[in-house]
């Protein structure tokens, strides 16, 4: 059974003074069994939002807790990078790491190999990664979405040998060291969405990546989260398809009224999917 997954990214936005009250806020508006919450802010936040999720007040009733992502991380493990950081250098920070947002690949250049090349670094230093991928507006319209995507997949993913990097099964209710957030770029706060259908042949078709490029497991155990304008409102289409399995949200997530109608919403289908596989929702989740 893959797990639920709700993922904040919380992009430029909140200050050290700040962050710590909303993740605070956030956390104990979202106790839901069986979903895994991501909270990920500005790097210099990351310290804030960690000191105040391990506030006790905020420890979820079924025990997993809030985690703590970085929205990026450099390839190389230390050196002359200036305004870099490396995976080493969020030991105790952050537990996840978001790599090839398209805001990155846009606004920093970011390449499918450059993006390999920091999935690497991050599962060598055992952080849980949310690669992200998604197609531009002309391209969906062009009818080239997936193929689009799976070329994303093939640039970062292609060149590792996908045993060595241990994305092989991991058992049931464990969550595999990759997620993959696919992205429409054109609904990237816009408002716009995807149609849930179509999320969930973009989800059928990374999985057919995953398989064409060797995956153990045949890519089976990796959760693929929607991410585009997802809102209170919107996250029922996503997480009506079994292919899906939580959702990256931006915008909507700094608003602990949003995130609690998202987070309610995701708890139904955990709870929907353990009582399919006859497993309780609030197994703790193992790395793969
Ligand atoms: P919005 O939810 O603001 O559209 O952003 C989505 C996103 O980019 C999450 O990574």
């Amino acid at each position: 059974m893959r797990r639920i997954i709700v993922a904040a990214n919380w992009k430029m936005n909140t200050t050290p003074a700040d962050a710590g009250s909303l993740a605070r806020t956030i956390g104990s508006r979202t106790r839901e069994p069986g979903v895994i919450r991501v909270i990920c802010p500005p790097y210099v936040c990351l310290a804030a939002v960690g000191d105040a999720l391990r506030d006790g007040d905020v420890a979820a009733t079924d025990g997993l807790g809030v985690e703590v992502g970085a929205q990026n991380v450099h390839h190389e493990p230390a050196g002359a990078y200036t305004g870099e950081v490396s995976a080493a250098m969020l030991d105790g920070l952050a537990t996840w790491v978001i790599v090839g947002h398209s805001e990155r690949r846009r606004d920093a250049g970011e390449t499918d190999e450059l993006i390999g090349r920091k999935l690497r670094a991050a599962r060598a230093a055992g952080l849980r990664t949310i690669l992200c991928v998604g197609e531009q507006l002309d391209e969906r319209e062009s009818g080239r979405a997936e193929a689009i995507v799976d070329a994303q997949l093939r640039g970062c993913l292609g060149g590792a040998d996908l045993g060595a990097l241990g994305l092989d099964g991991t058992g049931a209710g464990a969550v595999p060291w990759l997620t993959i957030a696919y992205e429409p770029v054109w609904a990237i706060g816009t408002g716009r969405t995807a149609r849930g259908a179509d999320a969930a042949a973009m989800a059928g078709a990374i999985r057919r990546t995953l398989i064409a490029l060797g995956m153990p497991g045949g890519g089976e155990d990796v959760p693929v989260l929607y991410g585009g304008s997802v809102t209170s409102a919107s996250i029922d289409e996503f997480l009506a398809e079994p292919s899906i399995d939580g959702a990256l949200v931006g915008g909507a997530s700094l608003k602990p009224d949003e995130m609690a109608g998202i987070v309610a919403r995701a708890g139904m289908t955990a709870a929907a999917r353990a009582g399919l596989d006859g497993t309780l929702a609030g197994d703790a989740p193992a790395m793969g």
